[in-house]
């Protein structure tokens, strides 16, 4: 598979959307899956639009509310977000590990990359492929999942910024030159009907088998092909490399803001909120790098922010990962 990292980094591709979004908030706030909670369970880094909050009513198009969005794609209103990385210290408090963009998509702070596939890095495909409606939402992953069963959630353990394979299933257990990518796949196959589903996921199917290649033929159950979405986070260990810093025993000092040090339990989340029909005329382009979409410059992305919401120091030092109650 390593002719595909190839590609992606030097083929002109035509096939996709691939962008930047800079970091809108890193805050304990969880709309989808515990919406209203002020603080939610554990930490986010949330990037897009600004019409994010506590409990983003699913009646409410926030392709229509949001002002600003942090993503380079300008009518991109929606909102992505996963746990947050920290590392812990021998005398066992908890830093965060900061972000970095993809060092092709410009400066932008922090944040992460969003992926839209319709096919594979090398062709469009010849389905049709629905765009996402508004109020449409989803997770992939869970932060209570133990075990290495999803083909979506994998890591990369970064030589440099351009490494992709290989990839793992969980944390990788050495220092990784230039940090740990974290790579979150979405299912592709949709009910049709429900915006949305208890547990944010029964609505969707997953027929990929990770990575960036074509996923399979939607089942019945399922049997609208929608966008393969993707997020890619680079978390920047670089100053947690010291080995001399990791626990004795050599045991993994990353842990996600859940408690999870394994990575097992990796899980995204995303609201829909493109402004109009823009991603579904994304998606009806046969070149999509030149699709029409609207942009905005790193500066404008990196202008847009949501104030946090709960009052609470995620960044220095921590005795205890927040919401965790005690101390691992
Ligand atoms: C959150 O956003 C929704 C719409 O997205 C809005 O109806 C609600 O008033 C907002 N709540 C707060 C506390 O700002
Ligand atoms: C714990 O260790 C970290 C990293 O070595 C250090 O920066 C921090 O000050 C230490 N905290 C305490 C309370 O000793
Ligand atoms: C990663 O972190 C190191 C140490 O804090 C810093 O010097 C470096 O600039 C960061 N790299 C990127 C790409 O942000």
């Amino acid at each position: 598979m390593k002719w595909l990292s190839v590609l992606a980094l030097t083929a002109p591709a035509h096939a996709y959307l691939r962008f930047g979004c800079a970091t809108l908030s890193v805050q304990r706030l969880d709309p989808l899956v515990e919406p209203g909670k002020i603080p939610s369970a554990h930490v986010h880094q949330i990037v897009g639009g600004n019409a994010f909050n506590a409990t983003m009513d699913p009646s409410v198009d926030i392709g229509n509310k949001a002002t600003c969005t942090t993503c380079s794609f300008s009518e991109d209103f929606s909102n992505y977000w996963t746990a947050v990385m920290y590392f812990r210290a021998r005398n066992g408090t908890f830093k965060r590990v900061s972000q970095y963009p993809n060092s092709l998509l410009g400066n932008l702070k922090g944040g992460m990359t969003i992926y839209y596939i319709q096919h594979d890095f090398s062709t469009n495909g010849n389905q049709k492929v629905t765009a996402f409606k508004p109020g449409f939402r989803m997770t992939v992953g869970s932060p209570q999942n133990k075990q290495a069963n999803n083909p979506g959630i994998t890591y990369t353990c970064l030589q440099n910024v351009n490494t992709r394979f290989p990839e793992t299933r969980e944390f990788p257990k050495q220092p990784c030159p230039a940090g740990i990518m974290a790579n979150i796949h979405f299912p592709a196959c949709w009910d049709g009907k429900n915006l949305d589903s208890p547990n944010h996921q029964d609505h969707m199917y997953n027929t990929g088998t990770g990575g960036f290649v074509a996923a399979g033929a939607c089942p019945a159950s399922h049997p609208v092909r929608v966008p393969q979405l993707a997020f890619e986070v680079l978390w920047n260990t670089t100053e947690f490399n010291d080995k001399s810093l990791w626990p004795e025993d050599g045991s993994q000092p990353f842990v996600w803001s859940f408690g999870d040090d394994v990575g097992h339990g990796s899980h995204g989340d995303y609201v829909f909120g493109w402004k109009g029909d823009a991603l579904q005329r994304a998606m009806d382009s046969t070149a999509l790098l030149s699709s029409g979409l609207k942009t905005q410059s790193v500066a404008q992305a990196n202008q847009c922010n949501v104030k946090s919401e709960v009052q609470e120091d995620v960044d220095t030092w921590l005795t205890q990962l927040p919401g965790q109650g005690m101390a691992m």
